[in-house]
């Protein structure tokens, strides 16, 4: 029981006193102001289509440099305060022998692991997906934790499109997600709950609106049933915007304002953070938007970013897999970096923490 007011006990939930300090202490650091995550956890298919389009061959060794080349870019830690690791990254080291995980540590960034094993096609659903890897999350949580890893994060994707996403396909990713997040906090792991409204396609601002706030509002229902404490982990959404391939773009005020609405009507204020993805926008569309959100505020929740590709392309663009390129793509990402973190601010260039 957690004792307020004199006389006044509330429930404080089923974690132990000693698990739920280390969630906060642990949210704390990934929430720190000025600061936000890196998404470094591509799959061996979405790196490989990553390293394809600038011309690198996606082996061991080139994935292991590019994320050498990140983890030890200088200053990391003042910009970038938690990166989401993969199953292969957070076992490799950096070229000196020491393991990513410690590297990261060292530099005053969280190491977490991204855990789902990827979205399979949904059966009886044309088009739609359920990502899958619950079987044995407990013992892999454990591994993870002994490998270094303070939180984790569970991506479901949904499509937009005509009678899309399902109701099916939202309730099965749903409970699949709050499932994930229970297991990560019984193991003291801090969980990224990610539902993901697709930005591919022609939809409209208006059909993403829908969709987002139709996953979120299960996907908080479903965390509710299952016992998941809101006030030990984060979101992860997308940011509501027309689909990439409708016609007309939203304006910054627009994407801003329909998102805040959505996260407004569905996440409690327990939930102390919100850490966007960045969903096919470029680095420039995502900061500007997280900004906009932030100058709207001052909201219940942090509001900040857990970006892969706002963040990296332009990084791959100058390394392009070569050595000598390596202090330059470390600038650009650092560069970056700083500009995303400056979105943390809210009204009148406030630090919201
Ligand atoms: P993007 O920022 O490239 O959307 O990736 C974030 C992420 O972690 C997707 O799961």
């Amino acid at each position: 029981m957690i004792s307020g007011e004199p006389g006044v006990t509330v429930p404080d939930g089923t974690l132990p006193a000693p698990v739920r300090r280390e969630l906060e202490g642990t949210i704390g650091r990934l929430l720190a102001p000025g600061k936000g995550l890196l998404a470094a956890d591509e799959s061996f298919s979405t790196i490989g289509r990553r390293f394809e389009q600038v011309g690198i061959a996606s082996t061991e060794a080139s994935r292991r440099a590019f994320r050498e080349l990140l983890f030890t870019a200088p200053g990391i830690g003042d910009q970038i305060s938690g990166v989401i690791l993969f199953d292969e990254t957070i076992r490799q080291r950096a070229s000196d022998g020491t393991p990513f995980p410690r590297l990261l540590e060292e530099r005053g960034s969280v190491p977490g692991i991204k855990v789902d094993l990827g979205a399979k096609p949904l059966a009886l659903a044309p088009g739609e997906s359920v990502t899958e890897g619950l079987d044995g999350l407990r013992e892999r949580l454990a591994e993870y934790r002994e490998l270094g890893a303070r939180f984790t994060k569970w991506r479901a994707v949904l499509v937009v499109g005509p009678g899309l996403p399902s109701d099916n396909c939202v309730s099965v990713n749903a409970h699949a997600l709050a499932r994930f997040a229970a297991l990560s906090q019984e193991a003291g792991l801090v969980p990224i709950v990610e539902p993901e409204v697709l930005a591919e396609g022609d939809h409209s601002l208006e059909q993403s609106y829908e969709a987002t706030l139709r996953a979120q509002r299960l996907v908080f229902a479903e965390l509710v049933a299952q016992r998941v404490s809101l006030e030990h982990m984060l979101l992860k959404p997308n940011m509501v915007m027309a689909g990439l391939q409708h016609p007309r773009r939203a304006s910054v005020e627009e994407v801003a304002t329909a998102t805040v609405r959505t996260l407004r009507s569905t996440v409690p204020p327990a939930v102390p953070g919100v850490v966007f993805l960045s969903g096919g926008q470029t680095p420039t569309e995502a900061t500007a938007h997280l900004a906009a959100m932030n100058a709207a505020g001052p909201h219940p929740w942090v509001l900040s970013f857990s970006f892969s590709r706002a963040i990296q392309d332009p990084v791959l663009e100058t390394w392009r897999g070569d050595e000598t390129k390596v202090a330059e793509a470390q600038a650009v990402f650092a560069e970056h970096a700083r500009l995303t973190g400056l979105a943390r601010r809210g009204p009148a260039g406030r630090d919201v923490s």
